[in-house]
């Protein structure tokens, strides 16, 4: 048996965790006790190991026609349409006949698990289909398949497909997602290893994931971003060998925006006492929360995988998590052992509660502090310790009042939020902490509190980070139900597995302190369903409620009306646009769509007794440091190629006034939340550009409605979310940039957004007026300024006090590329990124605001240049070229540290005629 020297070994979150051979792992136990003589804070456990499979795989996709082994039958289809407007009717879905052999009967049994009813579980078909293919046989030579590492999004490195008729279009992101692949990896099992429970957790795994092991089939999850857990016991091999054939089918035509492909997240081996915390076999929840005291609720699923009844002692230690690395910190208390009694091949569910005094509660910065705990659950048999399992929480309460919005221990907290999609940019689907975290770091300076998961369960890893963050969550699982919104999306699924879907979900999640609500549907086809509708939304609400009684269950609503009887089942109401009116305004008088005046009143007069919030606004469109004249003189209009968009160029204006053709510029949407102040804030779409769904040009990559661009650089609009949520800050931003050669004389507005209530603009020293925001106004605009080159500057008031100014300026042409990096220091762990920001600039070192050279990256030393991009949605080439051009005059290339190499990496950034430059990582 393995010794463990990582007291994170056996958390319930991802921890990389290294399984070595006996001998390796004594040594290593041994050296362990030699650098920490007393293996001080270290838990030396053989109870449990979870191991991290991330590396050694191999990978295969079918380039011609691939292998029979179909989960399902699929409708054909015939109504594809790859640029649907986002808030079209949902249609009817497609039920399909079993006519030919399929999977799925064998699949279906992993759902057991989380089916209520038992006697709505599936029963395992006799056979095992599958078992004479060769890719399952351990004797394949699997030599001339790629090496691959873990996360894996197979599509990301691309190409893009161009064109209108592409087999991927822009909707799904262009990128080869498409067909059937395979993965294989040989387990290490050892001897020691027989009579435990061996499981195999599978983060993620885009789509329709069937596993085998040894040629056995065991189990699958169709649905790509749920976590799963397949019990590879009765198949496993232990001390000898033990192959692992993973087989995943990924649809065109089955999503709104790029899924990904691949196992895209990270894969475990689980291996421990068949006596054992179930798993996410913890629940704590906390009440009466207050200063001085904490109520904690501990529930407990044990279960018992032997066929003998066992008695068994559990004791459970409260400890304050570190913030940083979420290790144990002092012990704070401890719900005493009891002894309970698991019943043969049965789970049991131990409930126990404390009083907790002094405790640190958590609470979404920057007023309220993230406090993490974590609960150490072990379970002892005759004295003997066989399990020890990890849960981190935080103490904290939520309140959310119809009038007064969210409440956070019990102080005011408005939503300052963002919808996310899964994807990392550049990298795609596959999961990178840091990745992530960079992401919520450019959010949490412009002020954002909050984010959305759109619309499916993102990476456990991610909780943990808005855990960590502070930042408030609203954790969602569905975009659509039984009616479609592609011809092959969740809909083809989703009666056969919603029940496991949601349980599984919730119950991997349910810990995280930072999630304050469930959402289990985006904009479904059953709001327009009426009753039949309502019921299912009842049916999702009431199972959700089962999991979760202590935060909201919600669905978000772009179409149902107060009226209706399909917001009456929610807990709060998500209102997807409707609150500050769809295609309302008389720039949208033309377009055909759900039409809606403001509904927030309507749906407070409905609902007295609910929060109202937006769990979508805005749509604004835009491509970062892009400029289209004549700009339209109202707040809010809908892109078309005549106003605000180039569809040559595929550009939509970044004066952020342009929208979808049912969104609202955020000046609107700020606005109508002012005018209706028991609205408890908003959640923008989008935080950040994503792969697909590129409103309103298909034939590119990549979204517009990032308020932050596929690369990660802010567009202009991040400045007006800054001014709004972060109002103590002095700032003042200016739009566009002043490089306008050929303009000379012509209207080029230009529009401030300031934290300030009052600025004053000046054009080569000369003042074009002072201007005050009136009431429900959120820029200042200078709408006939006529362009010469030179200096704008603007000096921003609050108050009549100077409060912040800002320069801009006319520069130069391209003479030098200038490198800065967001990390100069990162882990040689193979998995940290520094991220590094080219900039075209002139002599003086001034970005050049329309600089499009093409720049070269080349790299020396212990890391590897992975990707790169420079934000325009339109742009091609695929994503780890080397060669990349600038847009807006910057570029961005990622770079990873290679494994337990340390050094330092050196980068390289040439350009024709321009002075070259280069910038030094250290890797550690
Ligand atoms: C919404 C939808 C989002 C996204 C957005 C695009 O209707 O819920 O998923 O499609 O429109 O603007």
């Amino acid at each position: 048996m393995i010794l463990e020297t990582d007291p994170n070994f056996m958390r319930t979150q991802p921890i990389i965790a290294m399984r070595f051979t006996l001998l390796c792992s004594s040594l290593l136990f041994l050296s362990s006790l030699l650098l920490f003589p007393e293996a001080k804070g270290q838990v030396i456990s053989k109870l449990k190991e979870r191991i991290n499979i991330n590396d050694g795989w191999r990978f295969m996709r079918y380039t011609s026609e691939p292998d029979k082994l179909i989960y399902d039958v699929r409708p054909v289809v015939t109504d594809r349409n790859d640029n649907i407007v986002a808030d079209s009717r949902p249609t009817e879905g497609v039920a399909v006949a079993v006519s030919q052999d399929v999977l799925k009967p064998w699949i279906l049994p992993t759902a057991n698990d989380f089916i209520k009813d038992p006697a709505k579980h599936h029963t395992r078909p006799p056979g095992n289909p599958g078992s004479e293919f060769p890719f399952v046989q351990n004797n394949f030579n699997d030599n001339d398949w790629e090496k691959v590492t873990l996360p894996h999004d197979w599509a990301i490195k691309g190409p893009f497909y161009d064109g209108g008729n592409a087999i991927v279009g822009g909707g799904m992101g262009r990128l080869p997602i498409q067909g059937v692949a395979w993965y294989r990896r040989k387990l290490n099992i050892a001897s020691s290893d027989k009579g435990k429970s061996i499981y195999l957790d599978i983060d993620g795994a885009m789509s329709y994931a069937m596993v085998w092991l040894n040629g056995k089939l065991v189990g699958g999850w169709p649905y790509g971003y749920n976590s799963f857990r397949l019990d590879l016991t009765p198949y496993a091999n232990p001390g000898g060998d033990n192959q692992l054939a993973i087989r995943l089918d990924n649809p065109t035509n089955s999503s709104r925006w790029y899924p990904g492909s691949g196992l895209y997240r990270s894969v475990w081996l689980t291996i421990e006492n068949p006596v054992h915390v179930a798993q996410w076999g913890t629940f704590v929840t906390t009440r009466d929360v207050s200063a001085s005291s904490a109520k904690i609720d501990l529930k407990v699923t044990l279960e018992n995988k032997t066929t003998a009844d066992q008695k068994i002692e559990i004791l459970t230690d409260i400890y304050k998590a570190g913030r940083l690395n979420g290790q144990r910190g002092n012990k704070v208390g401890s719900f005493t052992k009891s002894t309970v009694r698991v019943m043969a091949g049965q789970k049991f569910d131990y409930q126990k509660s404390l009083t907790l005094q002094n405790p640190l509660l958590w609470g979404p910065l920057p007023l309220q502090k993230p406090n993490l705990y974590v609960a150490v659950t072990k379970l002892f048999s005759n004295g003997t310790p066989i399990d020890e399992y990890e849960t981190q929480f935080g103490i904290r309460s939520i309140k959310f009042d119809p009038i007064k919005g969210m409440f956070v221990n019990g102080k005011p907290v408005r939503f300052q939020g963002v919808n996310q999609h899964h994807d990392l940019g550049a990298l795609g689907a596959a999961f990178n902490k840091r990745a992530a975290e960079r992401q919520l770091e450019i959010l949490q300076q412009m002020g954002c509190n909050a984010i959305r998961m759109a619309h499916n369960p993102p990476a456990a890893e991610l909780l943990e980070l808005t855990d960590r963050m502070g930042l408030l969550v609203i954790d969602e699982i569905f975009d659509c139900w039984e009616r479609r919104k592609t011809p092959l999306d969740f809909h083809l699924i989703f009666p056969d597995w919603h029940e496991a879907d949601i349980r599984s979900f919730m119950r991997r999640d349910r810990n995280h302190p930072s999630i304050i609500a469930w959402s289990f549907g985006n904009e479904v086809g059953e709001q327009y369903t009426a009753e039949a509708g309502a019921a299912l939304a009842k049916q999702l609400h009431d199972i959700v409620k089962e999991e979760d009684d202590t935060r909201p269950a919600t669905a978000s609503m772009n179409y149902a009306k107060p009226e209706m009887p399909f917001p009456k089942e929610m807990d709060i109401m998500s209102l997807n646009y409707q609150g500050e009116g769809i295609r309302d305004a008389p720039a949208y008088a033309h377009l055909r769509g759900i039409r809606t005046s403001p509904l927030y009143p309507a749906f407070q007069k409905a609902f007295p007794d609910k929060l109202i919030y937006s769990s979508e606004t805005s749509s604004a469109l835009s491509s970062r440091g892009a400029y289209i004249f004549p700009v339209t003189p109202g707040i809010s209009a809908p892109v078309s190629d005549s106003t605000g968009g180039d569809p040559r160029k595929k550009q939509v204006s970044g004066y952020e006034l342009y929208t979808a053709q049912f969104g609202a510029s955020p000046d609107k949407v700020f606005f109508s939340q002012d005018k209706h102040p028991f609205v408890a804030g908003e959640f923008v779409w989008s935080g950040w550009d994503y792969l697909g769904e590129p409103t309103p040009y298909y034939n590119a990559r990549s979204s517009y409605s990032g308020i932050i661009d596929l690369a990660g650089f802010p567009k202009d609009r991040y400045y007006i979310y800054q001014a709004r949520w972060r109002p103590d800050l002095p700032m003042a931003h200016i739009l566009p940039h002043w490089n306008w050669p050929g303009r000379e004389g012509q209207i080029t507005p230009i529009h401030v957004f300031t934290s300030g209530d009052e600025a004053e603009l000046f054009l080569n020293g000369k003042s074009l007026g002072r201007k005050k925001k009136g009431e429900f106004e959120y820029r200042l605009r200078w709408d006939s300024v006529k362009y010469s080159s030179g200096i704008v500057k603007v000096v921003a008031y609050r108050k009549g006090k100077r409060w912040a100014e800002q320069t801009i300026q006319t520069t130069g042409n391209a003479a030098q590329l200038l490198l800065s990096a967001d990390r100069n220091n990162i882990a040689a762990d193979g998995n940290d990124l520094s991220f590094i920001t080219v900039k075209v600039a002139d002599r003086n070192g001034r970005v050049v605001p329309d600089a499009v050279n093409k720049i070269t990256f080349s790299i020396e030393g212990p890391g590897e240049i992975v990707a790169t991009d420079n934000g325009d949605p339109a742009e091609l080439v695929a994503f780890p070229s080397r060669e990349r051009a600038a847009y807006s005059g910057l570029a961005l290339a990622i770079v990873r540290a290679e494994k337990k190499k340390t050094g330092v990496i050196k980068i390289t950034a040439i350009a024709d005629g321009l002075k070259k430059a280069t910038i030094e990582i250290r890797t550690k």
